[in-house]
């Protein structure tokens, strides 16, 4: 296997990951090379942080390596019949049906349900804005987040004011605290016993989820218009019908890809946008670029909209800076080695755990200059080749199945921020940019101020 550090018994090298892992691992990169071994508890773990390995193992070794690593905490939320963690045949066949709707959802533009609910959120923001309070941002992006989802999905969303408890709220917030503080039996088995009841609670959460999913399925099916499909659901429905594996799908293994499109869509655009304002906030000069350019592009009082995108190149090198700087997945989701699999030298056992470098290859001075600081400019020089170092949506035929939908979340939401409103600190400080890991590497709590712009 590729070198690594020394593990211990039972924690491995777990103790050596510290409060920051994304960090830790990058400088177990620079010291082992672009092929580092290391262990999580009993679990052998290979990180590729070298951009030409990754394209080889992605490119040419693409099938060695399209499964998932499932832990126990997977195995609960998806059973293995989900897209996130399934495996093999299944995976493919779902994948494929989500892809194929999620094609047809944009020719039918179902995206504009995403447009509604950027407005909506920037009306709210507008409100907050006229009454000079500062606002913590987080509760409101994480609503639009999941109401993105549910609405392009669902049809379903709820309001921002709303203090009432909706059930995919709930049980979205429960697991993502639950993943969010990892669980330390996933890698050390023996601890099973001491997390049954954070287990439970896992469970059940994820199971009202796909309670509420499973009964979205029965009701789109009675009231689905061919003609007119209102939402992803609809078209899924209508792929699965015309499709040539029909017998093969299940409302049972639906409700749980569905149930994906919640965990994996929701913190992921949330965190992205909670940088984004702490990078405009922290950088004045570069967030009164951006509204310059949209009001060039767009024109003072009209609504930004996906027709503009090609046009807003910087507020595009923005957003592609801010999923740089700060990724919301650092390592992707966990692969797995289908087969024993040679690459570099060296061999991967089966069943090793293999992640890829996703913060380590984006924040690399090898491929980056001066990769700390936030520079959107770097995105428009023709030379800036990314390469297999630019990942935020992982590689290949497992790469986020939600990528579209994402980037136009990001688009309407940030492109409507920044014509509306300016942002800033509150106390003319810079806000923490280093943020706290937890799964994902999200920013830390902070208080804005908002104003309408002129
Ligand atoms: C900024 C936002 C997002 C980021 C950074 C992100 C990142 C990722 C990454 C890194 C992976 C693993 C890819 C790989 O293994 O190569 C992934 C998988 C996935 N993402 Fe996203 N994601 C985002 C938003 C979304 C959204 C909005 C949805 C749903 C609408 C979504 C649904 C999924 C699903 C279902 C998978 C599993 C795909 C599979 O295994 O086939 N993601 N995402």
């Amino acid at each position: 296997m590729p070198p690594g550090p020394f593990p211990i018994p039972i924690l491995g090298n777990i103790h050596q990951l510290g409060r920051m892992p994304h960090k830790s691992l990058k400088a177990f990169s620079e010291k082992y090379g672009g092929l580092t071994t290391f262990f999580l508890g009993s679990v052998p773990s290979v990180l590729v942080s070298d951009p030409t390995l990754l394209k080889e193992l992605i490119i040419y070794k693409s099938e060695q390596i399209i499964d998932r690593y499932n832990t126990d905490s997977a195995q609960i939320i998806g059973r293995e019949k989900n897209l996130l963690f399934a495996k093999g045949p299944f995976w493919k066949k779902y994948r494929k049906l989500f892809t194929n709707a999620m094609t047809k959802a944009r020719t039918h533009n179902i995206a504009s349900r995403i447009e509604q609910q950027a407005i909506a959120l920037n009306n709210f923001f507008g409100t907050y804005a006229a009454s000079g309070q500062p606002l913590n941002p987080h509760n409101y992006i994480r609503r639009y987040s999941l109401n993105g989802v549910i609405d392009y999905s669902f049809s379903d969303f709820v309001e921002y004011e709303s203090e009432s408890d909706h059930i995919v709220i709930k049980a979205a917030e429960i697991m993502e605290e639950i993943l969010a503080t990892g669980n330390p039996h996933d890698y050390i088995p023996f601890l099973k016993p001491f997390y049954s009841a954070k287990r439970k609670a896992l469970g059940d959460a994820v199971g009202q989820v796909w309670t509420y999913c499973d009964d979205a399925i029965k009701l789109h099916r009675q009231t689905l218009n061919p003609e007119k499909p209102r939402d992803l659901l609809d078209c899924i429905l209508m792929e699965w019908d015309k499709s040539d594996e029909k017998e093969f799908y299940e409302d049972e293994s639906l409700a749980k890809c569905l149930t994906d499109l919640i965990v994996a869509g929701h913190e992921t655009v949330a965190i992205t946008l909670g940088w984004l304002i702490i990078f405009m906030a922290n950088n004045q000069d570069m967030q009164e670029k951006v509204y310059e350019e949209l009001i060039n592009v767009v024109g003072k009082g009209n609504l930004p909209t996906l027709i503009h995108r090609n046009s807003t190149t910087y507020l595009n090198a923005v957003l592609k800076e801010t999923m740089r700087i700060r990724t919301a997945a650092p390592l992707a989701l966990p692969r797995c080695a289908v087969e024993d699999i040679q690459l570099g030298g060296y061999v991967i056992p089966k069943g090793t755990q293999v992640l890829m470098a996703v913060y380590g290859l984006a924040m690399d001075d090898k491929h980056w200059e001066s990769p700390e600081t936030f520079n959107p400019d770097r995105w428009s020089k023709e030379s800036s080749s990314t390469d297999y170092t630019y990942i935020p949506f992982g590689l290949g035929p497992r790469m986020c199945v939600g990528m579209g939908v994402a980037k136009d979340e990001l688009y309407y939401a940030a492109s409507q921020m920044l014509m509306n409103f300016k942002w800033s600190s509150t106390d003319g400080k810079q806000l923490d940019d280093e943020g706290v890991a937890r799964i994902a590497l999200e920013y830390k709590q902070y208080n804005i101020k908002v104003e309408n712009r002129a």
